[in-house]
């Protein structure tokens, strides 16, 4: 079933100026785009984001990068997109991510690895409504 799940560039891949090629990426892997837009957080919205690992030990260390420069959100639609997404985007430590992923091919490290993905549709849900408004998804 076509379903929805939510991602982030983050700062470091739009730093380095690959948005575009990963943008590429994603639609070359069938997703849908429903919601594009570029934004720059302050801590306190990247807090709220992911208020779920707040007492993570790395946290703000998160935060504070998730809002160190701009990042591109992203409402996408596939067949089963949450793990369709997870596993276009690869382990969360880049060193361990499938050849072909998005973290193996553009993140430098496990703190700075270049996307974010929902992990439930729930989440998925939550974290669309957290960046988008209904008029900025089509
Ligand atoms: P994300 O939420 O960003 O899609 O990543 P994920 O599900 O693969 O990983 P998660 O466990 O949810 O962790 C969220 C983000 O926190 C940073 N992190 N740093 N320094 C560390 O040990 C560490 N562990 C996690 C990463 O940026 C990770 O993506
Ligand atoms: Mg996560």
């Amino acid at each position: 079933m076509s379903t929805l799940t939510f991602g982030i560039i983050k700062p470091d891949a739009v730093r380095a100026g690959n948005h575009g090629a990963i943008i590429q990426k994603i639609s070359d892997a069938g997703f849908k785009i429903r919601g594009l837009k570029l934004i720059h957080q302050t801590q306190k919205q990247a807090e709220g984001f992911y208020a779920v690992h707040a007492e993570r030990p790395f946290f703000g260390e998160l935060t504070e990068f998730m809002s160190s420069g701009p990042c591109v959100v992203l409402a996408l639609e596939k067949s089963d997109a949450v793990p369709a997404w997870r596993e276009l985007m690869g382990a969360t430590n880049p060193a361990e991510a499938a050849e072909g992923s998005l973290r193996k091919q553009f993140a430098a490290s496990i703190g700075e690895n270049a996307v974010h993905g929902s992990d439930s549709d729930e989440n998925a849900a939550i974290e669309i409504s957290y960046f988008f408004s209904k008029l900025e998804l089509v």
